[in-house]
């Protein structure tokens, strides 16, 4: 049996780093090792809190709902990272909506550790 290769996935807003199976979700895989980055709700691909914009790398997406990623969207390289698996090592951020939630957390703590 041969063992699972991970991939590494690097979170463009928060510099964190983590290893995904190619079976795990981007949103999955980042949980399982307590890192965060990518803002969790559903799970499901119901709410799209999740989404992130893959800047280099391939996933493999399930379908994704249209009212959360539109199709210019997805072309520019969004997906719902509960809805998507890598297929190489893979850099992402946060939608830039989501993404200056995260900065001003990430900034508030680090000023006050
Ligand atoms: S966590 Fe709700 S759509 Fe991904």
């Amino acid at each position: 049996m041969s063992s699972i290769h991970c991939f590494s996935v690097a979170i463009g807003n928060t510099q964190e780093r983590y290893a995904c199976r190619p079976d795990q979700t981007l949103l999955g895989g980042m949980e399982q090792l307590g890192r965060k980055g990518i803002p969790v709700g559903c799970r499901g691909g119901g709410c799209g809190v999740c989404k992130v914009r893959i800047e280099s790398g391939a996933t493999r997406c399930e379908r994704m709902s249209r009212s959360h990623v539109s199709a210019d969207e997805e072309a520019q390289g969004y997906v719902l990272a509960c809805r998507a698996y890598p297929q190489s090592d893979v850099a992402l951020r946060a939608a830039p909506r989501l993404a200056r939630c995260i900065e001003r957390h990430q900034a508030r703590t680090l000023s006050h550790p």
